[in-house]
């Protein structure tokens, strides 16, 4: 059973990497120490589990439809991600999702990895994505992807760009 969500944060140490693996579908192939430190579940608990077993309730759905659309192109994907851990607490990351492919270039499965995310971009994208929620509670989620799309219009980037960006503030 999915914990509750409790309003306690961990925060990723400056020089730690979390790293996962999944197969083609998403379920966990991989996790290092870092990642299950964090996350409070044992590797038994998370291999053959699909990634969303760490999905906090405040990251928007149109996230996730952003990193699905990048990775299954064999794009890369830098993205800000709220997780929950095992007791329902939370930690933030700055995540590098990417396609795992092997010689003839099939995707044979996917790769995270996650650092500590800049302070400073988190006071862009907790605002942010609570506007997202918020969006897709009342509209759907065609209203928040439109109002992304409509962002980085605005600012002239593309979503790496802004991700990077907001990672150098
Ligand atoms: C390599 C990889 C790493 C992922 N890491 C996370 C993660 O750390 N947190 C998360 O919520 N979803 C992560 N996902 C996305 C999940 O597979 C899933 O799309 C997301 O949690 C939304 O789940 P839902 O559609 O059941 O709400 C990852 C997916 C892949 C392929």
């Amino acid at each position: 059973m999915k914990p509750s969500p409790i309003n306690k944060e961990s925060v990723v140490k400056a020089d730690a990497f979390l790293v996962s693996k999944t197969d083609t579908k998403g379920r966990i192939t991989y996790c290092n120490p870092p990642f299950m430190e964090i996350a409070g579940y044992k590797e038994t608990q998370l291999l053959g589990k699909p990634h969303n077993i760490v999905r906090h309730p405040d990251m928007p759905k149109v996230i996730f439809k952003l990193l699905w659309e990048k990775i299954q192109a064999k794009e890369e994907i830098f993205a800000y991600v709220k997780n929950m851990s095992a007791d329902g607490g939370f930690y933030w990351v700055f995540a590098n999702v990417t396609a795992s492919t092997d010689n003839k270039g099939n995707t044979i499965g996917y790769y995270s990895v996650r650092r500590k995310p800049n302070p400073k971009a988190l006071e862009v994208i907790i605002p942010l994505y609570k506007e997202l929620i918020e969006l897709e509670n009342k509209d759907g989620i065609n209203a928040s992807y439109s109002h992304i799309e409509k962002l980085l219009k605005e600012k002239g980037m593309s979503y790496e760009e802004l991700s990077n960006h907001l990672q150098r503030l």
